[in-house]
């Protein structure tokens, strides 16, 4: 009898911190300035941003898995980012986007502040190319969505940067714009479980890095 009470206090003790860990913050209005912001904006995206679903299972990915360091290549004007970053607000983590335009670059940061996100996002300006190899990582969570034919060369750079557990995930998938060898190679990964979400018409390739 004793021993069992040990044990129930011990849960009660170790149930709050993991409900901490998965949802670190006690302010639900940003949820709520966050959530109809999106819902108010879901129609202005027009530089190449992924589709509302596709920004909600991106979200959603990162919430089942509690992820907290993020990667996204490819800010554009900040969908898939504002969707990313609402979900480290979540988790208590962070994203790093990169944007090579700066136009583009500017409305972002514009975007992502008037959701009330930019706490949860580091934005950099630069060539995709050279920052992935110079970041550190690690990363649990990489959304890939710029320059379709550097897909695999991200992959391989991003890789090793990779948490096991981690999740690298892949846009414009199903709609032809990325090579088939590219989709074959990550496919084909044994260190890789990889399947594809076709909610929307373009795709994410979701692969998981096995443990
Ligand atoms: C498909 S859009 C990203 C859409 C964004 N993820 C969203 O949903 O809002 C691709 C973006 O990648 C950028 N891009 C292309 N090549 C790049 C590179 N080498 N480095 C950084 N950004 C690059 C483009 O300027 C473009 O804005």
């Amino acid at each position: 009898m004793k021993m069992k009470c040990k044990a129930c206090i011990l849960l009660l003790s170790i149930i709050p911190i993991a409900m901490i860990n998965v949802y670190s913050r006690t302010d639900n209005s940003l949820d709520d300035r966050v959530e109809s912001w999106l819902k108010k904006h879901r129609s202005i995206w027009h530089d190449y941003n992924v589709a509302y679903v596709d920004g909600q299972t991106l979200h959603d990915i990162i919430i089942k898995n509690r992820y907290t360091s993020a990667l996204e290549i490819g800010t554009s004007t900040g969908h898939s980012t504002i969707w990313i970053a609402w979900a480290m607000s979540k988790t208590g983590g962070k994203v790093v986007t990169i944007e090579i335009d700066e136009t583009r670059h500017r409305k972002a940061l514009k975007n992502i502040a008037e959701a009330g996100l930019s706490a949860f996002v580091d934005a950099r300006l630069g060539d995709a190319h050279d920052l992935v190899r110079k970041l550190p990582g690690p990363f649990d969570f990489v959304f890939s969505d710029a320059d379709k034919e550097w897909y695999q060369q991200y992959f391989i750079d991003i890789d090793p940067k990779l948490k096991v557990g981690g999740c690298f995930t892949t846009h414009n998938v199903i709609d032809g714009l990325t090579d088939k060898e590219y989709l074959r190679y990550v496919q084909t990964r044994p260190d890789y479980t990889t399947t594809i979400d076709r909610k929307s018409g373009a795709g994410i390739m979701i692969s998981y890095k096995r443990k």
